[in-house]
């Protein structure tokens, strides 16, 4: 914002500066001087929503907005920050972050994931690098799935080719036709390029009801005992988590189980 403070100042002050220079070469001088401006990227970006020039994402900032935001769930607000901040600070990851949020209807899945697309860019869910499909909204008949299959890939290949950090975010996993899990697939496993595009930098945010009965059966195991619910530990939660949703279907993660950080909201 300074420099464009910068140079409003200047053709301001060009004028008074300038009166004894002929106004036509005036103007083209201006106008180069524009267009330079204007085109190179780095300023462009400091008025515009840019990829690749974005402010890197600051941990300290997504962790002030976990706390204050999303409310108890410590399991999974441990799980994000940690993936999130070391994924944006590794400047050469093997694999696209593959996050896999799960819990019941409304434990804040939706809601963390506008706070991890808000971090990364500043228009947040309307950011053109962050995308938002429902299953039930995108693809609700089976019968189109193979149609459905070519127009997600094409997506999801040409948003990445445009811009390697992008995010997509897929709400209702659990809902979502197998066939069309199977179109995600390649593009989250550990290749350079996929038909020539990287999709290393790109994050994928799956987000499911599936395995939200095994996570309140824990959860309420503990508060029967008399614990706390911030003793629930990732690892009391994941054993369940992973039996109930690989079992389930719709599975996004039974060949990138690995791969994928698995997230319960209690
Ligand atoms: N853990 C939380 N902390 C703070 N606010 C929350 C939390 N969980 C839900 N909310 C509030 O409730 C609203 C609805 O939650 P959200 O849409 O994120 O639920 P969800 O887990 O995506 O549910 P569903 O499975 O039905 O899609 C959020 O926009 C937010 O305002
Ligand atoms: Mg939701």
């Amino acid at each position: 914002m300074k420099l464009g403070r910068a140079t409003l100042g200047l053709l301001l002050l060009a004028p008074l500066a300038v009166r004894a220079v002929e106004p036509i070469s005036l103007g083209l001088a201006l106008a180069g001087v524009l267009t330079g401006y204007i085109s190179y990227p780095r300023l462009y970006c400091l008025f515009a929503e840019c990829c690749s020039q974005k402010r890197s994402l600051s941990r300290e900032a997504l962790q002030k907005d976990l706390d204050s935001k999303l409310f108890g769930q410590h399991l999974a607000k441990k799980v994000i920050l940690n993936a999130v901040a070391g994924f944006i600070s590794n400047p050469k990851p093997k694999k696209p972050l593959t996050l896999s949020l799960h819990g019941w209807t409304g434990t804040g899945k939706n809601f963390v994931s506008k706070i991890i697309a808000e971090n990364i860019y500043e228009g947040g869910l309307n950011s053109d690098y962050v995308h938002l499909f429902v299953a039930t909204l995108h693809f609700p008949h089976a019968s189109n799935i193979t149609l459905y299959k070519d127009q997600l890939q094409l997506w999801i290949r040409g948003n990445v080719s445009a811009c390697a950090r992008s995010i997509f975010i897929f709400d209702e996993m659990d809902k979502m036709h197998a066939g069309l899990i199977d179109a995600i697939k390649p593009f989250l496993d550990y290749y350079e390029l996929v038909d020539r595009v990287s999709y290393q930098k790109a994050i994928f945010i799956f987000l499911s009801n599936a395995g939200a009965e095994r996570i309140t059966d824990v959860a309420l195991d503990f508060w029967r005992s008399g614990k706390q619910r911030e003793d629930i530990k990732l690892k009391d939660m994941e054993h369940a988590l992973s039996v109930s949703v690989f079992n389930n279907k719709n599975k996004i993660a039974d060949t990138t189980q690995k791969q994928t950080k698995l997230a319960s909201h209690v």
